[in-house]
């Protein structure tokens, strides 16, 4: 059996080096308004938001990846650096390597020491707490890197497709949450990892006073493939059907509706195939806070922290740009700003059973 080092190596070379991205994330059905008069100039818009008590120049974070080995900890240092600088966020990758082998720890606290003033949220996996994890682990991982929040990560279609995966769900992770949540000092990010969260699940959560969520929708890193790969080298039977479910999830655009539409008072990040400025400002407009990358940012690090900056400054210009075009000086205003929905989007809310003009009040009321 493959430990769990060796397949967080195999899961970022999988990431670097096949296609591992597919459906559709549903941005294309979302527009924002030219306006030929903005009112003021590129230079006046304002990106700044607050974030998990912090201020951060624009909203966007690195959504959690990494971490457990030498050189997966070089990675985090490098996103740790480039955040720090340009006022950002960032999430490390799960956990549980550092509560099982406590001399990986330093490849997730790096982190903390080379971002001390940015929001960093730490991460472990909801099956965990079928298996016993409880409050002292997630306390742990909280400390390891003095983190602002810590996402639980759901993960149940990469689970199914993993060849040594155990796709346990059972009820219990809800009410261990619940119960965790209660005693923690910062919150719990409900994410999911690639196949989008439902107004479902949100309620669930949401009911029981979480009030974070990171949709990470399809369109971007489908998990399932990267299981599919895997499988393909082991010559695993479900690699097969694997290939059935490559984009099996919620749109990121339909999901940070459906979470909207439930989390009224919630923070959303809207992640999953957010691939540019452009699709941050769709995905705040749609009614998200914050805009997550993955993949993107990983491509970026492994070249180096120029690569990084390089990468996010663009992100950030185009934000802005798509602000200044659609006559948006500030983040608050974006969240209110006039939206046109596609044909597909319009008929997923439709099938959902949420009216338009009325999800159109929920995202404008923020
Ligand atoms: C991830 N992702 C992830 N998520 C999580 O909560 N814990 C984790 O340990 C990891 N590990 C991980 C490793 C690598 C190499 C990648 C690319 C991704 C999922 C990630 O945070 C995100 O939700 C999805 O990748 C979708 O976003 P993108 O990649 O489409 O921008």
């Amino acid at each position: 059996n493959i430990s769990i080092t060796n397949r967080k190596i195999e899961h970022v070379e999988i990431c670097l080096y096949e296609n591992v991205e597919f459906g559709s994330t549903l941005f294309e059905d979302v527009t924002l308004i030219h306006q030929s008069l903005p009112g003021f100039s590129l230079a006046d818009v304002s990106t700044t938001t607050n974030f998990l008590g912090k201020k951060m120049s624009a909203p966007i974070i690195i959504t959690g990846m990494t971490g457990g080995l030498p050189e997966l900890g070089k990675i985090n240092e490098t996103i740790a650096e480039v955040i720090e600088e340009l006022g950002l966020g960032m999430g490390v990758g799960s956990q549980r390597i550092a509560i099982e082998k406590k001399e990986t720890k330093e490849t997730f606290s790096i982190v903390r020491k080379k971002a001390p003033n940015s929001p960093i949220i730490a991460n472990l996996g909801a099956p965990q707490f079928v298996k016993g994890y409880s409050l002292e682990q997630v306390e742990e991982a909280i400390q390891m890197i003095e983190a602002d929040a810590i996402a639980i990560h759901f993960n149940s279609a990469q689970e199914v497709f993993q060849p040594e995966g155990e796709p346990n769900y059972s009820i219990e992770i809800l009410y261990k949450l619940i119960d965790i949540s209660k005693s923690l000092k910062v919150p719990i990010i409900i994410k999911e990892s690639g196949s989008g969260l439902s107004m479902e699940v949100t309620k669930m959560f949401y009911e029981n006073g979480i009030k974070y969520f990171d949709t990470s929708g399809t369109g971007g890193t489908s998990w399932v493939s990267v299981e599919m790969y895997r499988g393909l080298r082991r010559n695993n039977w479900k690699a097969e059907s694997a290939k059935l479910f490559l984009d099996w999830g919620i749109p990121t655009a339909a999901s940070i509706v459906e979470v909207r539409s439930i989390a009224q008072d919630g923070t959303i990040i809207g992640s999953g195939g957010v691939r540019n400025g452009l699709e941050v400002a769709k995905a705040i407009a749609l009614g998200a806070d914050i805009g997550g990358f993955a993949l993107p940012a990983l491509k970026a690090a492994v070249k180096g922290k120029e690569s990084l900056m390089n990468f996010l400054k663009k992100v950030i210009f185009e934000l802005k740009v798509a602000m200044f075009l659609s006559g948006n000086k500030t983040i608050g205003e974006l969240k209110k700003t006039p939206i046109v929905i596609g044909k597909e989007l319009r008929n997923w809310l439709d099938s959902r059973g949420i009216n338009l003009s009325y999800y159109d009040s929920v995202r404008k009321r923020r």
